[in-house]
């Protein structure tokens, strides 16, 4: 063979590696509305700093006629890039091999660049479209999988880890995803459920389509377990190069700066008029929490579930922070089990990688009712308070109104080391609201007197006069400082600078117990 022929070789098996499982295939996927793995590599990563590894990997079956059907690449394209400059690993399962199904090659190929990730301490994403396991390798892709789930159980909170669902993702495929970070989907054509529409049928006689079981519009709204739903793939792309500016690559670095020239002590008039002067009015933090960030921006995570807690990313003069806020404008910002859920997991994921916490309160409890209690609101309302008690990162809070009952306690209150704490002159700290308080106190007195509404009326007045106001706290230092809306940014962006280099730390132990 001479030299030419070994070069035109290596050009051959690379133009056949790049057609994956051939045009037909692609044709079909497009048809499909899809794209294929390189395509989407191609929008994830900055152009042309796609490196990839194993592009020649084939599968070893020999069952069902495997032997004669070795695809290079064997139905996953892997390796790394840069997103806005920065190193990430990746894989991009590639439906057109074998309907992107999971061989015992195929996984070790994305635990290869997953180690590699751990050890140079860079984040990993990872664009889901498969069929499941390879049905001709049994047993042996089952343990491939295996082989994935415990390396990103190993790898969650060292670095950060994104998985995008772009088309089928079923049974035990689903808890790659599920154990990372942060869950992409993107709407018609993704789905992901542990069980299907038809052994749903079979089993409960439930009829039900793969796109409302498992679309992204369900899992983003109902279930909760994808924290995007995008319109498109091009945005569903974009919206993790998007996510990715606000992250550090692991756990021992900070997040990334990003210099404004949105000046750190602006004030804003406007946020004088936001909260409401009746306490029962509601309005919409996201008023509140957009003017005070870098440029107004704020990237909103989970925005479809449980929308009465508000969780995202922004920046305080140029430093990435997570945001944390009770929403008065749905059920009047009342915790339930889907909001404590969202936003434990939000305040778990910001202290593994060293974003501060800057939370907005105003909440008047958990949410009353059976379906709460039967469903365990006891136990995931301790999963937030457990969440915030255990965050070592800086932790600023602003009460703007109501900071009612245990929902006070977990909304990191300085009892749970938040770090500043600050209220608007409308907050009301107590046990709970004037209402409630005095049906308790004064039941007796009310009944016995002749005019018992007027009498009710007159204590909720005096009530209110005594505790629905910030300075109880701020007399006891619970609260730092009482301060006018309109400094809001000036004091977050001044105590940020301050706590930047705060150590705290938790007691040696293997791990907590956290309530599950
Ligand atoms: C091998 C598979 C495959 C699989 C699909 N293909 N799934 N090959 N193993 N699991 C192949 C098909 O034979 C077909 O090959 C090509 O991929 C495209 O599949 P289609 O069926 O034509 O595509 P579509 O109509 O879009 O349907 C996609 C699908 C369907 C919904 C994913 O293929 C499907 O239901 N597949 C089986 C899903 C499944 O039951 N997987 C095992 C689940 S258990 P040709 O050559 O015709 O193009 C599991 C356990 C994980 O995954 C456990 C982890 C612990």
């Amino acid at each position: 063979m001479s030299l030419q022929d070994r070069f035109d070789e290596l050009a051959r098996r690379d133009a056949h590696a790049d057609l994956g499982g051939g045009e037909d295939r692609i044709r079909r996927q497009h048809k499909a509305g899809k794209k294929t793995a390189r395509e989407r590599l191609d929008l994830l990563l900055d152009p042309g700093t796609f490196l990839e590894v194993d592009r020649f990997v084939v599968h070893q079956t020999h069952d069902f006629g495997m032997a004669e059907q070795r695809i290079p690449g064997d139905g996953v394209v892997t390796g790394s890039g840069l997103i806005h400059g920065r190193p990430v690993f990746v894989f991009a399962q590639d439906f057109t091999v074998f309907g992107g199904s999971l061989s015992e090659a195929y996984a070790r190929k994305i635990c290869k660049i997953m180690d590699l990730a751990m050890k140079t301490g860079a984040p990993v994403v990872g664009l889901n479209d498969s069929g499941g396991a390879r049905i001709q390798e049994g047993v042996v892709s089952l343990a491939g999988y295996a082989d994935i789930f415990l390396r990103n159980t190993l790898a969650s909170g060292v670095v950060p880890q994104i998985s995008a669902v772009m088309g089928p993702c079923a049974g035990g495929a689903v808890y790659s995803p599920a154990i990372t970070d942060f869950v992409f989907m993107v709407k018609g054509t993704s789905n992901m459920f542990v069980t299907g529409p038809d052994v749903i049928r079979a089993v409960t006689h439930e009829s039900v389509s793969a796109e409302e079981l498992g679309g992204a519009t369900t899992h983003a709204t109902t279930s909760g377990v994808a924290h995007f739903a995008a319109d498109g793939e091009e945005e569903c792309l974009a919206l993790i190069r998007e996510l990715m500016t606000f992250l550090p690559a692991n756990n021992v670095e900070d997040p990334p700066l990003r210099p404004t020239l949105d000046p750190v002590d602006r004030r804003d008039e406007a946020l004088q008029s936001i909260v409401p002067p009746q306490p029962n009015k509601p309005y919409d933090i996201l008023d509140i929490i957009r003017p005070v960030l870098d440029d107004r921006y704020f990237f909103e995570v989970h925005a479809g579930f449980a929308p009465n807690v508000i969780v995202g990313f922004g920046r305080l003069g140029g430093r990435p922070v997570g945001i944390v806020a009770n929403q008065p404008a749905h059920l009047a910002g009342c915790l339930d089990i889907n909001a404590s859920l969202k936003a434990a997991r939000f305040v778990r994921f910001c202290d593994c990688f060293n974003l501060p916490l800057v939370t907005f309160e105003d909440v008047p409890g958990f949410l009353p009712g059976t379906a709460q209690e039967y469903g365990g609101i006891i136990k995931h309302g301790a999963k937030l308070l457990y969440a915030f008690c255990e965050a070592t990162v800086p932790k600023l809070t602003v009460i703007t109104r109501k900071a009612y009952g245990g929902a006070y306690c977990v909304m990191s209150s300085k009892h749970i080391r938040g770090d500043v704490n600050l209220a608007y002159p409308t907050a009301e700290i107590a046990v709970m609201g004037p209402e409630g308080a005095v049906n308790i106190l004064y039941r007796r007195e009310m009944e016995a007197a002749a005019d018992g509404a007027a009498l009710r009326e007159e204590r909720i007045r005096e009530y209110r006069e005594k505790f629905a106001n910030p300075y109880v706290a701020a007399e006891r230092g619970y609260v730092d400082e009482v301060i006018q809306p309109r400094d809001t940014r000036a004091r977050l962006c001044a105590a940020l600078a301050l706590l930047h280099t705060k150590r705290d730390s938790n007691p040696p132990r293997k791990h907590g117990n956290l309530p599950l």
